[in-house]
């Protein structure tokens, strides 16, 4: 499946991102945590060079619990900070200011020996479109601003939000975009709705996702959708046609309406937490 990105846009938010990036200490970089990787572009690293990092897991609770222990792990290991959240719902926000002072702790104590104290940490939020970025800078102004009983102080110019003494948010987050030349990492994101549908074939998408579910979640369909699973996904996808009456003039099965259903079921969470991709165990 061969998916376009907009290009257009790709050069110019990478030149407001490298603008922004004078401005800051740390890039906090937003995942999802369904599909990492296929969220996760690899320029970050040059563009945010020099740059203290950390990585939130978002969208944890549409994910499958082991599995965001294990990529919790993964960045460990590599040495990079990392939380996992629900950016929607407050999971794991309370740590956020913690772990941005801990990743900082280098500069905190090159301040403190210069004598400079209570400068606060300059944040900025990166990530593709759809991963949560203005939930995030939302819910972290909101949360932060309460539990020190504050108002968030904006100032002119560039925006930035005081999210407390010890921490600066730029409210305009870093839009990155997706890595398209593995076609692994296209159809990831289309199954999570990272990509205008209108775009995709629904049809041979969902088709996709029931083999991705037979392998990895077996039992998942038949339980929501009371289809037999022993079938190819083309069959599969006409029981959930039938299960949820999904039919044309003249009684033929609409597989279009059917594939949205699937997709939006499993972008909702409806079908339970699910994990597209989860690391490889030799992975350093
Ligand atoms: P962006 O700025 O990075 O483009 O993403 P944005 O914050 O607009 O979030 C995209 C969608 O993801 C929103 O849903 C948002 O509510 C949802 N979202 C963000 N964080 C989380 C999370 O941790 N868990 C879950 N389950 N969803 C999250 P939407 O359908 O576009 O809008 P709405 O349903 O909130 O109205």
């Amino acid at each position: 499946m061969n998916i376009q990105w907009y290009p257009g846009h790709m050069t110019k938010a990478k030149r407001m991102m490298q603008e922004d990036m004078k401005l800051i200490d740390i890039v906090i970089e937003l995942l999802d945590a369904r599909v990492p990787i296929s969220s996760r572009n690899p320029d970050i690293d040059s563009l945010a060079n020099n740059k203290f990092r950390l990585v939130l897991l978002n969208k944890c609770d549409l994910a499958d619990e082991k599995i965001n222990a294990k990529w919790e792990a993964y960045f460990k290991e590599k040495g990079i900070m990392v939380v996992t959240v629900n950016a929607r719902d407050g999971q794991g926000m309370k740590s956020i200011t913690a772990k941005i002072q801990e990743a900082c702790k280098e500069k905190i104590e090159r301040d403190r020996k210069r004598g400079i104290l209570n400068r606060p940490i300059r944040a900025m939020i990166v990530g593709i479109p759809n991963v949560g970025k203005s939930t995030f800078i939302n819910s972290y102004a909101k949360k932060a601003c309460t539990k020190v009983g504050n108002k968030p102080g904006v100032t002119k110019g560039k925006q930035w939000i005081r999210i407390n003494k010890n921490v600066e948010l730029l409210d305009t987050p870093g839009i990155l975009w997706p890595k398209f030349e593995d076609d692994m990492v296209g159809e990831h994101l289309a199954f999570i709705g990272s990509i205008n549908d209108e775009i995709l074939q629904k049809v041979e998408l969902s088709c996709n996702l029931i083999a991705f579910f037979k392998e990895n979640y077996p039992g998942i369909l038949a339980e929501r959708y009371q289809v037999e699973e022993n079938l190819e996904a083309t069959e599969i996808l006409a029981g959930i046609a039938k299960n949820r009456g999904c039919l044309l003039k003249g009684n033929e099965l609409n597989y279009e309406k059917a594939a949205g259903i699937l997709l939006e079921e499993f972008r909702n969470g409806k079908l339970g937490r699910i994990s597209i991709e989860q690391p490889l165990l030799e992975i350093k």
